[in-house]
């Protein structure tokens, strides 16, 4: 990772993950200048940390939102521009269109999760693992090729024991499962879903009528088992209720719907990979940026007070480097 940054792993109650920091300085404009000057320190200490890695004290970024573009770059060849893709412009920002604004204050005024019922474990803790957490998911798994890497930036984050960011260890869940899990997956695909398709488990759940989708809207399947292009590890690769095809899905060729053998084998792998020894739960303080690997973790939200707190946060989307099973396809998401 070059000599000029330290590597602190795991993170604080963590298996995994890793905390960096540029040696003998401070803020995100020399961070960011270093990081450019030696570009393979900041992925190989992403690989090192297992897909997790926590950068401090970045707010400057939050008046200064190009330098957050420049550090996307480094992690690869693409830095998704929002403007392109239909992304509603609210979400935008307004001067950099490579920045999403993932926010409950207007005009993004995008709400929260719900709580979960109920809203703490039997020992008072935050829930984290599913099904009594919900929204596990990694991002834009309904996309071939699907993205590599986000950046999430708290640039109002707001009081410490809510809107937490959850992450699990797709690899060392993978490494965990029980033999006959391991065979049950292997070769097996998913069949992921944007939430808008009305295909979700709440949407079918509801007996609701799926939307129509155009040729570049459609669900798209992923290996359950995906082999990460640079570490070589494998790690499962899931989501579940509102990010998976639960009209034809959640896995091709089993048994599909809410009740189907294959909702029966997502639960009980998705309970698997949000055990307690897998999870991270991140607390935001401002100018934290997390960088997480969407190939190799899974990640969900949690509820806030939205009557009470404004949360705001930016987030880019870095891919290019998918995998060689995804090799010369066109975007399946841009229509032709
Ligand atoms: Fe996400």
């Amino acid at each position: 990772m070059g000599d000029r940054f330290e590597l602190f792993k795991p993170l604080v109650r963590a298996s995994f993950g890793g905390r960096l920091r540029l040696i003998g300085s401070v803020g995100a404009q020399p961070f960011v200048e270093a990081a450019e000057s030696d570009p393979e320190a900041l992925p190989q200490a992403l690989a090192a940390s297992r897909g997790l890695l926590l950068l401090q004290g970045m707010e400057a970024m939050a008046d200064d939102p190009e330098l957050l573009v420049r550090l996307s770059r480094i992690f690869g060849a693409e830095v998704e521009n929002y403007r392109q893709n239909l992304t509603p412009l609210n979400m935008v920002h307004e001067t950099v269109p490579d920045i999403f604004i993932v926010s409950n204050v207007p005009p993004v005024s995008r709400q929260p999760p719900r709580r979960p019922d109920p809203p703490l474990t039997e020992d008072g803790a935050l829930p984290t693992q599913f099904p009594h957490r919900k929204g596990w998911h990694t991002d834009q798994s309904y996309r071939r090729p699907p993205p590599d890497i986000s950046l999430f930036l708290a640039v109002t984050p707001i009081r410490k024991d809510q809107g937490q960011t959850l992450f699990a260890d797709g690899a060392a869940a993978y490494d965990a499962l029980p033999p006959d899990l391991k065979a049950r997956v292997e070769g097996l695909e998913g069949i992921h879903a944007q939430m808008s398709a009305g295909r979700s488990y709440a949407a079918v759940l509801a007996e609701e009528k799926p939307r129509d989708l155009l040729p570049h809207q459609q669900p798209q399947r992923q290996p359950v088992v995906r082999v990460h292009p640079v570490t070589r590890r494998r790690a499962l690769y899931l989501c579940e209720g509102g990010q998976m095809d639960w009209v034809e899905g959640p896995f091709a060729g089993m048994q599909p719907g809410p009740h189907g053998d294959g909702a029966a084998l997502l639960f009980e792998l998705m309970s698997h990979l949000t055990r307690p020894e897998f999870v991270y739960v991140h607390e935001w303080t401002r100018g934290d940026l997390v960088v997480w690997d969407n190939r190799c973790l899974v990640h969900a939200a949690t509820w806030f007070d939205a009557e009470t707190e404004a949360r705001v946060m930016w987030r880019t989307t870095v891919s290019g480097n998918p995998g060689t099973i995804y090799a010369g396809e066109k975007k399946s998401w841009v229509a032709a």
